[in-house]
């Protein structure tokens, strides 16, 4: 869990710095700052004027043109066409999903194995389900990967859920189909469901294309992926996703959503099946892309020795420093240059020694503020320069 204190302590210095007149570059939230493209927003007023839209959807799991088009969508992007009537489930954002299944799987003392560093969702809902969580390591040695020798066969006979996230909050990283391979048979002997966080599928450079783990022969069985309209078409406040896979899975975790929620409002799936058709996110993808080399190159030239991600918006960075904890960089890093960066260890304990940056800032169009973020972060003194 995120410890209260680390961003309690980060927002007071923030809040203090904003009162004083500071002009903070905020790289903290990863949330697109491009508005919602518009033709996305007329599909949503049109819909919204069939009163078709304004009951109940009653279908079991989710409007049916946009489960349609989440499978085609799914197929032409990464090859595996699976069937919207039984394999595809709708959800409100990925976030309430990811939380779900933990719900609709966990008893106690069952485990859910989580990435540390990662998203933070899987553990709080595994523990606040009455499981336990086993945590695995992403270490820069291994490219971000589990390693799946130091999962104990103790502890994966517990296991109920592997969550993995690729391309991957917060370090950036990008999976292999030889990683899903292995995690396929490994979930396959002890029969774990297999959770793959894709809330960043598409969000790629240089030409990426992120591998899947449904491409994987035999993953179906026991595997089941998640994707957000949020990152991809800049549809965060919109609460949109879905996941596919094995059918089982699907049919267990609309189950438990049938008796919590009523799905998300039909002319919205209806505007995210116009967006998943027809929305194309190059433009945007081009900006980021700018972003990150004026970023990461900026930094490498003054001596932070930076990678560059090939996909998601996160520049994961070792600390320059050997003195400073992560929060304690982070703490400097405001105070000095007035740069909202997360502290690693929000993410984990595997977390400490790194900070996260954002590539989705608010108010920049043309890379500017990232040059600027440079500029200050040397001027701060905090990165031993090469000059
Ligand atoms: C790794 C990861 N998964 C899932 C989500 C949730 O996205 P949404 O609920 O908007 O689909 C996020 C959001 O930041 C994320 O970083």
């Amino acid at each position: 869990m995120i410890p209260p204190y680390l961003f309690a302590e980060i927002s007071r210095i923030k809040a203090e710095a904003i009162a004083s007149g500071a002009d903070i570059i905020d790289l903290g939230i990863g949330d697109p700052d491009l508005p919602t493209p518009s033709p996305v927003i007329d599909a949503l007023t049109s819909s919204a004027h069939k009163p078709e839209t304004h009951r109940y959807d009653e279908t079991p799991r989710g409007w049916v043109s946009y489960l349609e088009a989440a499978s085609d969508w799914y197929a032409k992007e990464f090859g595996p066409k699976l069937d919207p009537a039984t394999e595809v489930v709708q959800l409100i954002g990925s976030k309430e999903g990811l939380a779900h299944l933990a719900w609709a799987y966990i008893d106690q003392g069952d485990i859910a194995i989580v990435p540390n560093p990662g998203y933070t969702v899987y553990r709080v809902n595994t523990l606040m389900a009455g499981g336990e969580v086993f945590d695995v390591a992403l270490r820069a040695e291994n490219g971000f990967l589990p390693q799946l020798s130091d999962i104990p066969s103790e502890v994966a006979k517990k296991a109920k859920l592997f969550y993995v996230c690729y391309p991957n909050n917060p370090t950036g990283a990008v999976a292999t189909s030889e990683f899903y391979r292995d995690l396929v048979a490994f979930c396959k002997q002890y029969d774990i469901l297999l959770v793959n966080d894709m809330a960043y599928a598409t969000v790629a450079y240089d030409g990426y294309k992120n591998p899947t783990v449904l491409q994987i022969e035999g993953a179906k069985d026991v595997s089941i992926e998640f994707h957000s309209l949020s990152k991809m078409f800049n549809m965060t406040g919109w609460r949109l996703g879905f996941a596919l896979g094995n059918a089982d899975a699907i049919n267990n975790l609309q189950r438990l959503k049938s008796n919590i929620d009523s799905k998300q409002f039909p002319a919205i799936a209806e505007a995210g099946a116009y967006a998943l058709k027809n929305v194309d996110n190059t433009e945007t993808l081009a900006m980021y892309q700018r972003r990150r080399d004026l970023l990461v190159d900026g930094l490498n030239e003054i001596g932070w020795e930076v990678t560059k991600p090939k996909s998601a918006f996160y520049v994961w960075a070792k600390v320059p420093r050997t003195d400073m904890s992560s929060a304690e960089f982070a703490g400097e890093l405001l105070k000095k240059a007035h740069i909202v960066a997360i502290p690693g260890n929000g993410y984990g304990t595997e977390g400490e020694g790194y900070v996260r940056m954002a590539l989705t800032l608010l108010g920049d169009t043309d890379g500017s503020r990232f040059k600027e973020a440079v500029r200050r972060i040397a001027e701060s003194g905090l990165v031993q320069t090469k000059r």
